[in-house]
């Protein structure tokens, strides 16, 4: 079944994928409702991701709105106001490390700004057809993997960190107004990102920006944690699916199917990195510095993401070797961008948690 999709408002959309999800909608989409924007702009928003977008749409298929999702009038307000049919939920605390430092923002926001948001779509939406709430998830709510298996659908949730438990308690609210009271949900649970906009506290920004500025390149523990790896726009286009054609009370969990150790992939982006910048093949690898792990590390994350591609015909388009370098030519050509988004908040929270960054 084909949605025919009204207004949209996409929370967290200042934040890395969200923000990225915007450009999509906007460049490789046939979409022609409007976009609202609703972001709180914690550290980790920043309207300039967006300002291409806004010189060419705002005020017209485009609105940004300053709202914290755990406000009720304000969403409430902001559903009213722009009539919107599809809330896109990625809005969030998503650091891993930060949630161990403080998990308090982690409750609030994936949580009860979770909670807070299905509140007002029931009150709004009740007996509707025509909308849709869709929550973006992580595949860290199934836990840690062994050497061998994958996340499935159907996998228990097994979280472990307080990021990854604030996900799944957020998720699991999802899915109760899907059986409770009817609401029309889906969900999907995604593998790690990278590409342009991503904050530089997430391990492949961090290591890139590193090397430019010759810093050391901090890998946790052995550095044989493995993450499953998806270019943010293959991330873009399964939701797109799931908005269009996902089936409501759904699951659908989205991966890279590119599972690499920490510390080999370092080694991909500092041969990369040489590459660009014309050094010996070793120059950046002398910068990595193996450090401490961090506390309850999960070792594997791994996704199966066979029913995606078989009930929605996605699949990735972008490999980890042109995803890596248009990742990396990125942050090489966007300085000031970097520059803004590390200065203030970002850098007091750094040099208060980290001797060596
Ligand atoms: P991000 O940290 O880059 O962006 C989060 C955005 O949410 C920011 O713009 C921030 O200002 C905004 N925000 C935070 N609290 C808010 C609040 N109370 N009200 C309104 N806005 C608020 O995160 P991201 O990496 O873009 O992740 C987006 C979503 O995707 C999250 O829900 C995350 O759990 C999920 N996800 C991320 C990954 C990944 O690899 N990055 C993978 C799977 C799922
Ligand atoms: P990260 O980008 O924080 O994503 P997540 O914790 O959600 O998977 O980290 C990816 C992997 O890289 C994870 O195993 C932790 C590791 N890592 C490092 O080794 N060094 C770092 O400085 C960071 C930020 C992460």
């Amino acid at each position: 079944m084909q949605r025919k999709l009204g207004n949209i408002a996409v929370t967290g959309g200042a934040g890395f994928i969200g923000s990225n999800f915007i450009r999509y909608l906007f460049a490789q989409t046939d979409f022609t409702g409007r976009i609202i924007n609703v972001d709180k702009l914690t550290y980790a928003g920043n309207q300039e991701s967006l300002s291409d977008i806004q010189s060419k749409h705002g005020n017209d298929r485009y609105v940004f709105e300053q709202a914290d999702i755990c406000d009720y009038e304000r969403m409430k307000g902001i559903i009213q106001q722009y009539d919107v049919r599809v809330v896109v939920n990625f809005a969030a605390e998503s650091h891993v490390d930060r949630s161990i430092f403080g998990p308090k923002e982690f409750i609030q926001t994936n949580i009860l700004g979770t909670f807070n948001l299905l509140e007002v779509v029931r009150e709004l939406w009740v007996g509707r057809n025509d909308v849709l709430f869709h929550h973006v998830s992580t595949d860290e709510v199934y836990g840690s993997l062994g050497d061998t298996g994958f996340f499935h659908e159907t996998t228990s949730y097994d979280p472990r960190s307080p990021y990854s438990a604030s996900k799944a308690s957020s998720d699991h609210l999802v899915m109760a107004y899907y059986h409770t009271y009817n609401m029309p949900v889906t969900l999907s649970n995604c593998s790690n990102n990278y590409g342009p906009y991503q904050f530089p506290e997430k391990l492949i920004p961090l290591i890139i920006l590193n090397m430019k500025e010759e810093k050391p390149l901090p890998v946790y523990g052995d550095g044989k944690n493995i993450r499953d790896w998806l270019y943010v726009d293959d991330h873009n286009s399964a939701l797109w699916m799931i908005l269009n054609r996902g089936t409501t009370g759904e699951t659908y969990n989205i991966g890279g199917e590119n599972e690499w150790e920490n510390i080999r992939l370092v080694h991909v982006l500092c041969e990369k990195m040489s590459e660009k910048t014309g050094k010996p093949g070793d120059y950046y690898k002398r910068l990595i510095t193996m450090v401490k792990d961090r506390p309850g590390h999960d070792r594997r994350y791994a996704i199966n993401c066979d029913k995606i591609k078989k009930e929605l015909g996605w699949k990735q388009q972008i490999g980890l070797d042109s995803g890596l370098d248009i990742t990396i030519q990125w942050y090489l050509e966007n300085e000031e961008w970097v520059n803004r988004i590390r200065s203030g908040k970002y850098r007091e929270w750094i040099d208060k948690n980290y001797s060596n960054r």
